[in-house]
């Protein structure tokens, strides 16, 4: 398991974060956000999605738990923030074990489904628009991705 951090600014510095980290991920990647109500799950998400050529508007899925989008790689994002205290499988491995990349805002609450194997992305509020934003991997797949994110 190993951790790395970064700060960022503003939304759009968030945003850019997400759009550079889209470039090095492959298929049937899994990336878990962590983060306080509005710390910035989904704003990373939709810098995610314009790096991976995705056309649509990114929204909070939360009323459908999962949004699918169509780009270079197929985007899969989950918010499961309504399945807190739930033990309901909506069919998560088959996302997981797809081709396209999946995103978990509020993971931890479905902590018995995730794959082992994943990229763990926590955000922190800081003063005013700055955010620190935490990587944790426990791979040599996804800790290559966070040093090359990084560096
Ligand atoms: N550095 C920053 N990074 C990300 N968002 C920021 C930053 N500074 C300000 N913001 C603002 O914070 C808000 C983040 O909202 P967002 O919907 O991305 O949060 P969220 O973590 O997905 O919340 P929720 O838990 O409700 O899903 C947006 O209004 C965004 O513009
Ligand atoms: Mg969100």
């Amino acid at each position: 398991m190993s951790k790395h951090n970064t700060d960022t600014h503003s939304s759009d510095e968030t945003m850019q974060l997400g759009e550079k980290l889209a470039s090095l991920l492959k298929p049937g990647d899994v990336l878990t956000l962590e983060g306080d109500l509005g710390a910035g799950k989904t704003t990373f998400t939709k810098g995610l999605a314009r790096g991976l050529g995705v056309k649509r508007t990114v929204n909070s899925p939360t009323f459908t738990i999962v949004k699918e989008y169509e780009g270079r790689l197929p985007l899969y994002h989950m918010d499961v923030y309504r399945l807190e205290n739930s033990d309901e499988d909506i069919g998560f491995d088959e996302y997981f074990h797809g081709e396209g990349i999946t995103v978990v805002e509020w993971a931890t609450f479905i902590e018995d489904f995730l794959p082992t194997e994943r990229l763990n992305v926590k955000i922190s509020y800081q003063e005013g628009d700055s955010r620190v934003i935490e990587f944790t991997s426990n791979s040599y797949h996804y800790e290559s991705i966070v040093n090359e994110l990084l560096s």
